[in-house]
Parts: C-alpha cells; structure tokens; sequence
C-alpha cells in the first residue's frame, strides 16, 4: 500500500471530528481497522473516512453500537462503500426512524393526559408505563418502561 493511501490517526481524527480515544475505541469494537507502521503507530485506510461518516450518522438516529456493527458488517471491507451501499441502508434506517417517530408520537399522546394530573402512576400512567411494559418481564437491559424502540 503506497503511504499516500494511508492516514495517521491524527489525520483521521481531524478530517473525522472524532477524538483520537474514540477511533481506538471503534477499532476495540470492531467497527473500524487499522494497521500498524513499523514503528506500531496506528495507519488508516482512507475509506476508513466513510466508515466514520456512517458511524456518526448511525450514532446521530440512536443505533446501538451492535446495530452499527451489524450494519457495517454488511458493508465490503474491501472496497470504499459506494451510493448503493448507502441507498440501502438508509432504506432501512428510514423503517428505524419511522419506528422511533411513532414510538414517541405514542409517548406524546399520552402526556396530554397527565397533564394536570401529575400521579406519574406506574399502574395507570400511559407515560410512565405506555402500553403496561412495566407488566411484562423486560428481556432487554435499559429503561423498562420505555418503548424498545427509544431505549
Ligand atoms: S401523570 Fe397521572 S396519568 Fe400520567
């Protein structure tokens, strides 16, 4: 690989907008490769840039970090992901995000009726408890009286 193809980890943070501690910390968990110079200094593929651009918009809809994994799994490490890489994901990322928005449009609509109550009941309170989760065993960490979708 010609060293012209390849970016230091100050250069990827600052052309990403990432802390360095944030690019080791994706490189830990698998989302992003680096290799390493002769003298072990982190070297970046410049399609690592790409990489970084999906992480924080994935980041910015509230994908976990395994959904991000999961996505990016389906990108090629191989080559730098082109539009339909991204036409299809965003496809899916739309599904998430409608998902999201009814989520809270459900959230909302039962804040209207506490207002003026203010019980905050976890019996009967629709916004403490939507959809009475509170009743079910929650399999998932994370709050257990939100919708799955918003945790
Ligand atoms: S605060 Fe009383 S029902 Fe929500």
């Amino acid at each position: 690989m010609d060293r012209h193809d390849v970016l230091a980890v100050s250069e990827v943070a600052r052309r990403s907008g990432f802390a360095a501690s944030a690019l080791r910390y994706y490189e830990d968990q698998g989302l992003i490769e680096a290799h390493r110079s002769a003298g072990g200094q982190r070297r970046y593929e410049r399609s690592v840039l790409r990489r970084l651009a999906f992480i924080r918009a994935a980041v910015n809809i509230g994908l976990s970090l395994q959904e991000i994994r999961e996505e990016l799994d389906t990108l090629p490490r191989s080559r730098t992901p082109n539009k339909a890489d991204w036409q299809r994901i965003s496809r899916h990322w739309r599904t998430r995000l409608d998902d999201r928005i009814a989520a809270l449009e459900r959230l909302r609509d039962g804040l209207d009726s506490c207002i003026g109550c203010g019980c905050l009941s976890l019996q009967r309170c629709a916004f403490s408890n939507p959809s009475d989760i509170a009743g079910t065993a929650s399999p998932s960490p994370g709050a257990a009286y939100l919708p799955a979708v918003l945790r």
